[in-house]
């Protein structure tokens, strides 16, 4: 019997619903981004995010069922995303699945946003198997994680400041090229040299990323030379960038015999990366799954697929679990 899944995600600037059967199969996913609303500030403005969320929310979720040619009485549980995240943009998304939930009387799951960055890859592959070296690179976080089993996760590295997706947008406003900063640099950079500039590589021989210091060396080459091209500097700081994750991704995957490497968060979009990835798994006779870029930035479908594994392990969550913003990846070594 399938199991149909409405998923919910409204932990950042996306509001978004999907419907997802079996945690696999995508019926509908419907993300509408607030990047309109907050690129005139430079970054997410967080109670500008909640009203839209509040006013979004109902024909995003229409949208997601129509899409599916479902209504709620054909859906069997509803997920939504509790944490990491804003705190009153989660609860938009929360409230709403409790409501629908109740009104439904179907089962409510609260998901965790790291995991469903996880999960993703299950959307495209479903017959992926653990182990897997994995890396999720997002706006807020930017983590190395060995999946040994389902809801088995051993945290190998993480960054010691700035989430690599951070360096993107911040590099990108100092370069003048607005927010998001990611997409802006991914495209400047094709037209660049990427050993234009000798940008530094973080900490190469620890599992931990750091990111600040090549943020501040970045500012201060374009206060030495502000002649040099942007595309230049868009190119090496995204080499450099994208180095510190790859040569740490191989380390984690050759330390953990993972054959398999797959990518999740924002920042897995990324084109370059994406490249590097997929060259590491052929030169070392791994497979490489990358989720679409679309299933890669923050969407409902992972919510959904996240949750319908999260609903098999361990039930619905009591509606009196409420949201957590600062809420970190289970891990259990
Ligand atoms: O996962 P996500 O959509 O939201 C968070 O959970 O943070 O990730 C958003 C981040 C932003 O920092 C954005 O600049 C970055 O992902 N990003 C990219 C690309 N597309 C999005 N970074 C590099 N290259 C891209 N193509
Ligand atoms: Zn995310």
């Amino acid at each position: 019997m399938t199991d149909t899944l409405l998923g919910i995600e409204t932990s950042c600037d996306e509001t978004a619903a999907a419907v997802v059967d079996d945690g696999r199969t995508v019926r509908s996913s419907i993300v509408s981004s607030q990047v309109d609303l907050h690129a005139r500030y430079g970054g997410v403005v967080p109670e500008i995010a909640s009203r839209a969320h509040v006013e979004l929310i109902g024909p995003v979720l229409a949208e997601a069922l129509e899409h599916a040619g479902t209504g709620l009485a054909d859906v069997d549980a509803v997920a939504a995303c509790r944490g990491p995240g804003l705190a009153g943009a989660l609860l938009v998304g929360v409230s709403a699945a409790k409501a629908l939930a109740l009104v439904a009387d179907i089962p409510y799951v609260g998901v965790n946003h790291l995991e469903a960055h996880l999960y993703a890859a299950w959307l495209e592959e479903p017959d992926l198997e653990p182990p897997l070296a994995v890396l999720v690179a997002s706006g807020g976080h930017t983590l190395l994680v060995v999946m040994e089993a389902h809801g088995r996760y051993r945290i190998v590295g993480q960054t010691v400041d700035d989430a690599a997706g951070e360096a993107f947008d911040k590099v990108a406003r100092h370069l003048g090229l607005g927010y998001p900063g990611g997409p802006a640099i991914d495209a400047l950079a094709r037209t660049g040299d990427p050993h234009a500039v000798p940008f530094p590589r973080a900490m190469p021989d620890q599992p931990n990323f750091s990111y600040a210091g090549l943020k501040t060396a970045v500012v201060n080459h374009v206060r030495q030379h502000p002649d040099q091209p942007v595309a230049d500097v868009a190119a090496s700081f995204q080499a450099a960038a994208v180095d510190q994750l790859v040569d740490k991704l191989a380390a984690a995957a050759d330390a953990a015999h993972a054959p398999t490497l797959v990518l999740g968060g924002g920042v897995a979009a990324n084109t370059e990366l994406r490249a590097r990835v997929r060259a590491l798994a052929d030169d070392t006779g791994r497979r490489a799954f990358l989720p679409a870029p679309r299933l890669c930035t923050d969407n409902a479908a992972m919510i959904a697929a996240a949750g319908w594994w999260r609903w098999h392990a361990d039930g619905p969550s009591p509606l009196d679990d409420g949201v957590d913003p600062t809420l970190g990846l289970p891990a259990t070594g």
